[in-house]
């Protein structure tokens, strides 16, 4: 299906491509350079660049007065050099001046410091002086830079929240106050709702509610999940003011923000998403984990989640090395390509860097760019030439669709409450569980799109929920429907147990789940670090386990029966119920990665769910469909050439021999498919795309 509408597609067009580039800070450097730059840029096929991310010490130097010299000459010359802007509002790092006369705006943390310049995101999100500096910021480069040739969208902020989303001065605690009397109309629901005649907090008044700073002991649970709530509903509020006034005077520029999935817990990455024209995101690949390339997946399919199934951009990742994880290391010969490719090969239609020049001097002078310190005569510069120029040969894949047949249930306000104190374990933290399903899928080569417990997943034959700990009524009962309608459901440990104001459900756990399942837990029964369970196949359970009585549901795998067998020797482990037309499955532990991917590949198999292809292990394959053709990406992690049967023609040099198209180690091949493999492909429900789309 094709979306001439979507907004991507209008910027893809204008670039005649894929976006390629990265976020250019001129003002670093001195005017000459900016010719040399502009010169590489087109050598290395960039299309598109961000400016301004970080420029308004310089557009504005003094309150009151703006000065776009540098930014007019920039844009001028960018676009006689044909390469696109994607133009910041810059309101990420206000300037020196600014903290200097409102230094009420500073950010306070939880124990009552306030912080000082020095850094930038230097500001409280709910500072009325803050607001009124950035939106008139906001209006006058929207004012002045509307009618730019080189501007084909806007940029609003930088990564809401990176750094300050969570402020605890006074000026937060009254727009808190506020944000609360709306939500809950009533002192009385309010206490009821948070549970706050547990340890004699009962309100009385309003304004005896403060932010959940540091205190005795632990805070109300309640007032913490709220305050995430409202912390990320205050920079949303902040994101909508500046998307407003760019709509209202360049109705014509698409809007994003780089949200960026599971790197941010403290905003939530859904709603940002939700108040784009097009969705953008950053991924920074975690050094410390061997299968970052994993990680990358997720997040890939989290912003396609985030996007409706549509096309997005990868707005920012890193050529090597970053500068902010302990030991910061560098990516190997081909690492970058393969990292880029992969997003392409997940939905991306633009792939773009933080930063386009080295810096020299600065905090991120030991971040990698597209141009390195090393120059021209460097590894990093020769691979950056050559993805410019493979992505301007894949150029015909833009605007086409992933479609997903399985859709993974992930949401902020489980995150939030999972991880607040006084847990059943500390040790079960929620990103850990999500990578467990998703892991699964992976391995299996079967796509899914990350998205909500609220979004409509008619299209998708099966849903995995890892760790819906809360769960909202709206939301169970939009489940239950699901399965009910048909649909294959699998729930992950300690899920459905809280509401939305993560109090218990009563009757018995799990409260929103317990009929869908077929069962009730009689205890939940976390294993400390040196204990383990067994299951009955003989795999070992780490921290977490669950005493489950079944009330209907079918036993598919049990706890050994063994003295090893661990809190719940015996008793269900995995169990799958009949509800209506469909199936809910339940894992009542942490399930060791062997007996996972069973219940993910029997599930999928149950609901008419085929794999991308049939490779081998480490072998990851992911399809983007067009108007008129497929494109299956082949992205070989192991070290020897894997072979795998296709039909179709390489792409950008690559050679399919007699219906086989061998991938080398680490790299990954790009094929049209024959109009015969793509017909030979189950056919797929309509995604959550197309259904926006229409
Ligand atoms: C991002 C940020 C960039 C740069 C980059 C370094 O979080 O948006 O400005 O700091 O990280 O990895």
């Amino acid at each position: 299906m094709n979306h001439p509408a979507h907004p991507l597609t209008g910027v893809t067009r204008a670039l005649g491509g894929i976006a390629y580039g990265g976020d250019y800070n001129p003002e670093q450097w001195p005017r000459e350079v900016w010719r040399e730059d502009v010169r590489l840029m087109r050598e290395a096929g960039v299309t598109l660049v961000t400016v301004g991310v970080f420029s308004w010490s310089r557009i504005q130097p003094r309150s009151g007065t703006y000065d776009w010299s540098l930014l007019d000459e920039v844009l001028d010359l960018l676009y006689e050099h044909g390469i696109a802007v994607d133009l910041a509002t810059a309101t990420a790092a206000p300037p020196p001046w600014f903290t200097r006369q409102h230094p009420e705006a500073r950010p306070v943390t939880a124990s009552g410091t306030r912080l000082a310049h020095g850094s930038r995101q230097v500001f409280c999100p709910s500072s009325p002086a803050y607001a009124e500096a950035a939106d008139a910021l906001v209006t006058a480069m929207a004012t002045r830079y509307a009618a730019h040739p080189a501007v084909v969208m806007w940029h609003v902020h930088n990564e809401w929240g990176n750094h300050n989303a969570l402020c605890y001065c006074e000026t937060s605690a009254e727009a808190f106050r506020v944000w609360l009397q709306e939500r809950y109309k009533t002192l009385d629901a309010l206490n009821d709702l948070w549970g706050t005649d547990f340890w004699s907090q009962r309100y009385g008044d309003w304004a005896e509610i403060d932010p959940p700073r540091d205190t005795t002991a632990f805070r109300n649970p309640g007032l913490e999940l709220d305050y995430h709530r409202f912390s990320s509903d205050e920079l949303l509020a902040r994101h909508h003011a500046e998307t407003d006034i760019l709509r209202r005077i360049a109705p014509h520029l698409p809007v994003t923000t780089n949200v960026m999935g599971t790197l941010e817990k403290k905003v939530d990455g859904h709603a940002f998403a939700a108040a784009c024209d097009l969705v953008s995101v950053d991924h920074y690949l975690p050094a410390a984990d061997p299968d970052g390339h994993i990680d990358l997946a997720l997040n890939a399919d989290l912003a396609r989640g985030m996007a409706g199934g549509h096309p997005w951009m990868l707005m920012e990742h890193s050529t090597s090395a970053v500068n902010w994880q302990p030991v910061n290391v560098a990516k190997q010969p081909g690492e970058m390509r393969r990292n880029s490719l992969t997003h392409l090969a997940r939905g991306a239609d633009g792939v773009m860097f933080f930063q386009w020049r080295q810096s020299r001097a600065g905090a991120e002078k030991w971040h990698s760019a597209m141009l390195p310190h090393a120059g021209t005569e460097s590894r990093v510069w020769s691979e950056v030439k050559a993805l410019g120029a493979e992505l301007a040969a894949l150029g015909e894949v833009t605007g086409s669709h992933v479609r997903s047949d399985v859709a993974l249930l992930f949401d902020w306000h489980t995150w939030w409450a999972l991880e607040l104190q006084a847990r059943p374990s500390q040790h079960l933290r929620y990103l850990d569980v999500v990578r467990d399903w998703y892991e699964a899928l992976w391995t299996l080569n079967i796509t899914c799109d990350l998205v909500p417990p609220g979004a409509d997943l008619t299209g998708y034959r099966a849903v995995v929920a890892p760790n819906l700990y809360l769960l909202s009524d709206s939301d169970a009962d939009h489940l239950t429907r699901y399965v009910d309608q048909g649909g294959h459901l699998a729930v992950g440990c300690f899920s459905g147990v809280v509401d939305t104001y993560d109090r218990i459900r009563p009757g018995g756990h799990p409260g929103a789940l317990r009929e869908l399942l077929g069962l009730v837990i009689d205890e939940y029964l976390p294993l400390r670090t040196q204990d383990h369970a067994l299951l009955d196949d003989g795999s070992r359970v780490h921290q977490w386990a669950e005493r489950v009585e079944p009330r209907g549901c079918t036993l598919v795998r049990r706890f050994a029966d063994t003295a090893d067998g661990g809190p719940a020797r015996g008793g269900p482990a995995i169990t799958r119920n009949t509800f209506g037309r469909g199936t809910a499955w339940y894992a009542a532990c942490r399930l060791p990665a062997r007996a996972l991917r069973e219940l993910v590949r029997t599930l999928c198999a149950e609901a008419g769910v085929a794999p991308v292809v049939h490779a081998p292990p480490g072998l990851e394959a992911v399809r983007r469909s067009g108007r008129d053709h497929t494109y299956l990406f082949l992205i070989n992690h192991t070290l020897s050439m894997v072979d795998v049967a296709v039909s179709g023609t390489g792409l950008a040099g690559a050679v399919i021999t007699e219906g086989r198209a061998p991938v080398p180690p680490g790299g990954i091949v790009v094929v049209r498919e024959d109009d015969a493999a793509t017909s030979a492909r189950p056919q797929c429900p309509p995604s959550a795309s197309d259904r926006s789309a229409s």
